[in-house]
């Protein structure tokens, strides 16, 4: 065990996307390495805290010295997050699919000649809103990803005040940014009525800054 600021703290931390399968062989997905939760979860571990790593089918493996649960769907992965409760912090970095289909489809669909498949959507639970509206059981810190192209920071407030959670970690994923899927992340932190600009550097520093954020808020009385 890890000795350091966050010893004893149960911090819970979701990543990598949903799979939200439109019939046994196909799937939708948003798109998500998993590299900048992964990393969070490694810079939470590091400084002592006891991390629920909550994680869809990702590019890379999961770290060790967590505890880790795969989960594939949007409804796993609430499941596993309302299982993993109480915390005393939770960081929603997954993508999580907004829909799934609306009927579960058992065997393959085949091609009709020409007929396309008509897809019905679901709107999946939003996890990180149920957590940070909770009356009961709700984390001392609930921090949510916000994934934006446009408007970034103007976004970014709108969604903490909708969700309810206390941080939000505001990104530029534009395409030109090669943001997505490459190491480097450029973040605003969000926190009431303050938007801190933290300039490019590599998803392990994003992720040790925020965990000393964290730290910091955890043990302040
Ligand atoms: O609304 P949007 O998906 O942009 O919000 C992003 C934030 O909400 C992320 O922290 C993401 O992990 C979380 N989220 C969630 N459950 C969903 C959708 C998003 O936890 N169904």
């Amino acid at each position: 065990l890890t000795d350091g600021p966050l010893k004893g703290k149960q911090i819970l931390v979701t990543s990598g996307p949903t799979h939200e399968p439109i019939d046994p062989v196909r799937y939708i997905a948003n798109r998500s390495s998993g590299a900048q939760g992964t990393a969070i979860a490694v810079a939470l571990r590091d400084l002592g805290a006891d991390v629920i790593f909550v994680t869809g089918p990702a590019d890379i493996p999961p770290p060790t010295g967590v505890h880790v649960i795969k989960v594939e769907t949007a409804r796993e992965m609430k499941n596993a997050v309302d299982t993993a409760l109480p915390v005393d912090a939770a960081v929603f970095a997954a993508a999580v699919a907004d829909w799934r289909m609306a009927q579960e489809t058992h065997s393959k669909i085949k091609k009709k000649n020409g007929a396309l498949p008509e897809l019905k959507f679901a709107e999946n639970p939003d996890i990180l809103a149920g957590v940070a509206q909770l009356k009961k059981n709700r984390p001392k810190l609930v921090v949510g990803f916000a994934a934006e192209t446009d408007n970034v920071i103007e976004n970014a407030t709108l969604k903490l005040g909708r969700k309810g959670c206390d941080w939000i970690v505001a990104n530029d994923v534009s395409p030109d940014t090669g943001i997505m899927g490459g190491s480097e992340n450029a973040v605003t932190l969000i926190s009431n009525g303050n938007a801190d600009v933290w300039p490019r550097m590599g998803k392990s520093e994003v992720a040790q800054k925020l965990a000393a954020r964290i730290a910091q808020e955890l043990t302040a009385s």
